[in-house]
C-alpha cells in the first residue's frame, strides 16, 4: 500500500553563502500553481487544519523551523515532520490534514492548483470519513 507520504525535493541552489531553494512555476512543480500562501506567527500550542479538500491539490514546504503534518485518508493516518526547505509535501484531494507542533519561527509555505474556495473544504471528520466511503 502507499505511503500518504509523499516528499518532493525542491532544487537547491545555494552555495557557500547559504540557502537558495528554487520553486520554478514554469512547470518544475507537480502541477501548475495558481495561489501561493503561507502560514506564520503561529500561537504557540495551536494545531491548524482540520479539513480536507475535494480537489485541491498543495505542496508544502516548511521553509523555517518545522511541523508535524499528519495525514488521513479515511482508514489510516501517517505523519511526519516538515523540517527542511528542501522537501515539500504534496498533499493531494482526499486527504485529511492536521498539522501539529509548530516550532517558533515556523513559516510554511504552501503551493496550491487552485484559488480559495471554501466549497472546496471539508471541514467536518465525519463528514470527510463518509464522503472517502462514498467515492
Ligand atoms: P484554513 O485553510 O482553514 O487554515 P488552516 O487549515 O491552516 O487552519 O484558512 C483559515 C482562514 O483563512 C479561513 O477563514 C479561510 C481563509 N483563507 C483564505 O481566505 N484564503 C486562503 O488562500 C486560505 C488558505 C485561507
Amino acid at each position: 500500500m502507499p505511503s500518504l507520504i509523499q516528499l518532493v525535493d525542491i532544487p537547491q541552489r545555494g552555495d557557500a553563502r547559504g540557502g537558495l531553494a528554487v520553486a520554478d512555476l514554469g512547470g518544475a512543480l507537480p502541477f501548475p500553481v495558481r495561489r501561493v500562501y503561507w502560514i506564520h506567527g503561529t500561537t504557540p500550542g495551536v494545531s491548524r487544519g482540520f479539513h480536507a479538500h475535494r480537489k485541491l491539490r498543495q505542496l508544502c514546504v516548511c521553509v523555517a523551523g518545522s511541523v508535524r503534518m499528519s495525514l488521513f485518508d479515511g482508514r489510516r493516518e501517517e505523519s511526519v515532520t516538515l523540517d527542511s526547505p528542501s522537501k515539500g509535501l504534496l498533499v493531494g484531494p482526499g486527504l485529511w490534514r492536521e498539522m501539529h507542533d509548530f516550532s517558533p519561527g515556523c513559516v510554511l509555505m504552501v503551493f496550491a492548483d487552485a484559488e480559495y474556495d471554501e466549497a472546496d473544504y471539508i471541514r467536518d471528520r465525519e463528514a470527510f470519513i463518509r464522503h472517502v466511503h462514498s467515492s
